[in-house]
């Protein structure tokens, strides 16, 4: 992975990473293990704990990469914030690296999408004057196991030489000077998700931050709370409590020692269902039509949009309690048990995902 061609165009790399579960990051460390091998000075700084952002040396060419995963088809929230407060630099040359869902069917690679995980940013760093010189969506194996369970380690194996590969050719066209923007392959698919896009962002992500439980095997270790990137992890009578802020990175779930973490599918779905549903309804009806009937028929724009103002607010309001409740339950064995019982992630197949270690 030496890099001879023409004349290098920088004097030094800075990668900003965030990772839930360490595709990222080992993404942003491809790049600056390339930069180094061709003797450009490297450095990656993960975007954990705010890290200092280093002024540019104006004589020393920089390039500046963001290494993030697609959460819910755009950028992760806290690299959306990090890049929203990334100071203004004229003209320096930046890149963005999203990593995605990566899945493999037989000899198959699937990528996954995008929706507005680059364009987003990219938009930001334009009104910033930076100059973007690569756009590279990357499809390392999904770590989405509250959808699925994590891939067979054969299968993430495969996905992890593919995408390294791909990644050092990126670096090097980048480090030659050469503009790089995959990401407009997928524009199409991109632009008709991305209202699913803002959805997440809005709602989706605080719905999802509530469906997750530590169960009886829990030992109180604090591993969850002390690693969670976002700080959303709050220790209650020696058990792990969700906040809002969770960006389901899937960090927590994915590195418990005894399997603790379960996402608690039936009682979430039992809860959205309640109020997202019956409830919605019933309220909807009551000031409407003035009965208590679960049937409603939304008709006309202005009626379509208070049912779906009542829908979130009695989803919100719904879930916050529901979720105190379950964590209260939980101290029952009985409960503990039922919810270990309907939660998919407790079955052993059910597998966790994580990459492999000698990449
Ligand atoms: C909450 C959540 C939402 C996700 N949304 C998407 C998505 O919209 N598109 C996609 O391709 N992958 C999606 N993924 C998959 C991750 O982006 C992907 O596995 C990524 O490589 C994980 O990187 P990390 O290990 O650095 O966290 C999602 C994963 C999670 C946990």
């Amino acid at each position: 992975m030496n890099n001879n061609r023409g004349k290098q165009k920088y004097d030094k790399l800075i990668v900003y990473y965030f990772s839930g579960t360490g595709n990222a990051k080992n993404a942003a460390k491809w790049i600056a293990q390339f930069a180094t091998n061709n003797g450009i000075s490297s450095i990656v700084v993960s975007i954990d704990n705010k890290p200092l952002i280093e002024i540019q040396d104006e004589s020393k060419k920089t390039l500046i990469g963001f290494c993030f995963p697609t959460h819910g088809f755009n950028v992760s929230p806290k690299m959306l914030k990090f890049i929203a407060g990334f100071p203004r630099k004229l003209n320096s040359d930046v890149f963005i690296l999203n990593t995605r869902a990566g899945m493999k069917l037989s000899k198959l690679f699937i990528p996954g999408l995008s929706g507005i995980a680059q364009f987003l940013p990219a938009l930001i760093l334009l009104t910033k004057s930076y100059r973007i010189v690569g756009m590279q969506p990357l499809d390392l194996p999904s770590n989405w196991i509250s959808l699925h369970p994590g891939l067979r380690p054969k299968v993430v194996k495969s996905i992890y030489e593919r995408c390294e590969k791909i990644t050092y050719r990126f670096a090097e066209k980048l480090l030659n000077g050469k503009h790089v923007y995959k990401a407009f392959y997928s524009l199409p698919f991109d632009i008709l998700i991305s209202p699913i896009s803002v959805l997440y962002y809005f709602i989706g992500r605080f719905v999802l931050a509530k469906t997750f439980i530590a169960n009886n095997d829990c030992t109180s270790c604090d591993l969850c709370a002390n690693n969670c990137p976002t700080n959303s992890i709050e220790m209650y009578n020696g058990k792990p409590f969700w906040k809002f802020t969770c960006e389901s990175c899937m960090r927590c779930m994915n590195n418990c020692p005894k399997r603790a973490i379960q996402t608690a599918h039936l009682y979430s779905f039992f809860i959205w269902y309640i109020f997202g549903g019956l409830v919605t309804g019933i309220a909807f009806n009551y000031f409407f039509n003035k009965n208590f009937s679960t049937h409603f028929l939304p008709t006309g724009v202005f009626k379509i949009l208070i049912y779906d103002i009542f829908q979130i607010i009695s989803v919100f309001v719904g879930i916050y309690f529901a979720y105190k409740l379950l964590n209260f339950l939980l101290r029952y064995k009985i409960f503990n048990k039922f919810i270990n019982y309907t939660s998919l992630t407790y079955y052993s197949f059910w597998r966790r995902y994580k990459p492999p270690k000698n990449f």
